[in-house]
C-alpha cells in the first residue's frame, strides 16, 4: 500500500506550528504610503478610481500624515497637483510650489515621519509627459536639467528622499550631482530603476490629472515584455549611486523584482501602483474577493518575491490588520 513518509501537512496543523515555519514576514516598516496634496484648503477630493484615496490640500494632507506616522508607517510618498501647468512645468522646481509646501508642512508637524517626494515633471506640464517636449519627443538632457532643480527644490523645503520616476537617461548622476553640490549629500536617491510602461497606471493618471495630451509613454518607460534590458536600466542607477532601487509595477513583475533583488544588493522597493489597488478595490465592492485577505496576500507576495519595501496605497489597512 502507498504510504507518504514524509507529510508536509505535519508543520500546517496549527497555528503556532504555521507562525514557527513561515519563511516571510510583512511588517508595518515594510510599508510606504502615497499621498496626493492638491491646491486650496478644506479641500479632499475622494479619486473616483481609488476608493479611499484622496486629493487633498496641505491641511488634510498633515492630518493624513499625523494618522499614518500614528499607525506605525515610516514614510509617504508625495505627489504634487499644481495650481497651473505649462510647458516646463515650472511649479516642479519653485520654492513654493505644492511640493515644496506640502513637505515643509509635513516635516513641521510630523518630524518623524520619513518623506519620499516623487521627481518627475508630468504632474507640472499642461502636455502631461516626464519632460520638455522638443519636436515631438521629450528631450532627455534638457529634462535633465529641470529633474536636477525640482530634486534640489524639494531637498530644500526638507525631503528626506528624492525618487524620480521619468525614466529619462541619466538622471540619477545628475541629480546626485546637483544635490552634492549644494549640501544636501546625506538625501538618499531612491531610484524608479525599472519602470514599465503600463496600463495600471491609468487611475494615478485621474488622480494627479498627469495623462499624457498626445502620444504615450514608451519612448522613455520600458517595454513590458522586457528582463534583460532591467538589469541594464537597474546597473546604469547603481553605477549613477542610486540608494534604493525600484521596480514598477509589481504584481505582472514579481518575476522582475526577484531578478533584481538576487542581482543586486542595494535596498529594492516595489510599487504596488495605482491599477492594481483599484482592481482589488472594484472586486471587494462587488462582494467578489476577501478585501482584507486579498490585500495582505498580494502584499506578503511581493516581499517573498523580494521586495524589501513596498509602497502601496493599501497601507493604513495594512497596517490596520498587522496591529490588529
Ligand atoms: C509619474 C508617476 C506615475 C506613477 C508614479 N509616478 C505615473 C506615470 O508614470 O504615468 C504611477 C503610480 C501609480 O499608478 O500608482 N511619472
Ligand atoms: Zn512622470
Amino acid at each position: 500500500m502507498f504510504f507518504p513518509e514524509y507529510r508536509g501537512r505535519r508543520l500546517r496543523r496549527n497555528h503556532n506550528l504555521r507562525r514557527m515555519v513561515r519563511e516571510t514576514h510583512l511588517r508595518v516598516d515594510d510599508l510606504i504610503y502615497p499621498m496626493f496634496s492638491a491646491f486650496g484648503e478644506r479641500i479632499k477630493k475622494e479619486i473616483p478610481s481609488m476608493p479611499g484615496i484622496y486629493q487633498q490640500s496641505i491641511d488634510n494632507i498633515v492630518a493624513e500624515a499625523q494618522e499614518v506616522h500614528a499607525l506605525g508607517i515610516p514614510a509617504v510618498i508625495l505627489f504634487g497637483i499644481p495650481e497651473c501647468k505649462d510647458p516646463l512645468g515650472q511649479d516642479a522646481y519653485d520654492d513654493e510650489g505644492i511640493i515644496q509646501r506640502t513637505v515643509r508642512a509635513i516635516k513641521e508637524a510630523v518630524p518623524e515621519l520619513t518623506v519620499i517626494t516623487d521627481v518627475c515633471m508630468c504632474e507640472y506640464t499642461d502636455h502631461g509627459h516626464c519632460g520638455v517636449i522638443r519636436e515631438g519627443d521629450v528631450d532627455n538632457d534638457e529634462t535633465l536639467k529641470l529633474l536636477a532643480a525640482e530634486a534640489l527644490s524639494h531637498a530644500r523645503a526638507g525631503a528626506d528622499i528624492v525618487a524620480p520616476s521619468d525614466m529619462m537617461d541619466g538622471r540619477v548622476a545628475a541629480i546626485r550631482e546637483i544635490l552634492d553640490a549644494n549640501g544636501f549629500s546625506d538625501i538618499p536617491v531612491m531610484s524608479y530603476a525599472v519602470k514599465y510602461a503600463s496600463a495600471y497606471y491609468g487611475p494615478f493618471r485621474d488622480a494627479a490629472d498627469s495623462t499624457p495630451q498626445f502620444g504615450d509613454r514608451r519612448s522613455y518607460q520600458m517595454d513590458p515584455a522586457n528582463r534583460i534590458e532591467a538589469f541594464r536600466e537597474a546597473a546604469l542607477d547603481v553605477q549613477e549611486c542610486a540608494d534604493f532601487l525600484m521596480v514598477k509595477p509589481a504584481l505582472a513583475y514579481l518575476d522582475i523584482i526577484r531578478d533584481i533583488k538576487d542581482r543586486f544588493d542595494l535596498p529594492l522597493v516595489c510599487y504596488n501602483v495605482s491599477g492594481e489597488y483599484s482592481m482589488i478595490k472594484a472586486a471587494a465592492e462587488k462582494g467578489w474577493i476577501d478585501e482584507d485577505r486579498v490585500v495582505m496576500e498580494t502584499l506578503v507576495g511581493m516581499k517573498r518575491a523580494g521586495a524589501d519595501l513596498i509602497i502601496t496605497y493599501h497601507a493604513k489597512q495594512a497596517a490596520k490588520l498587522l496591529g490588529a
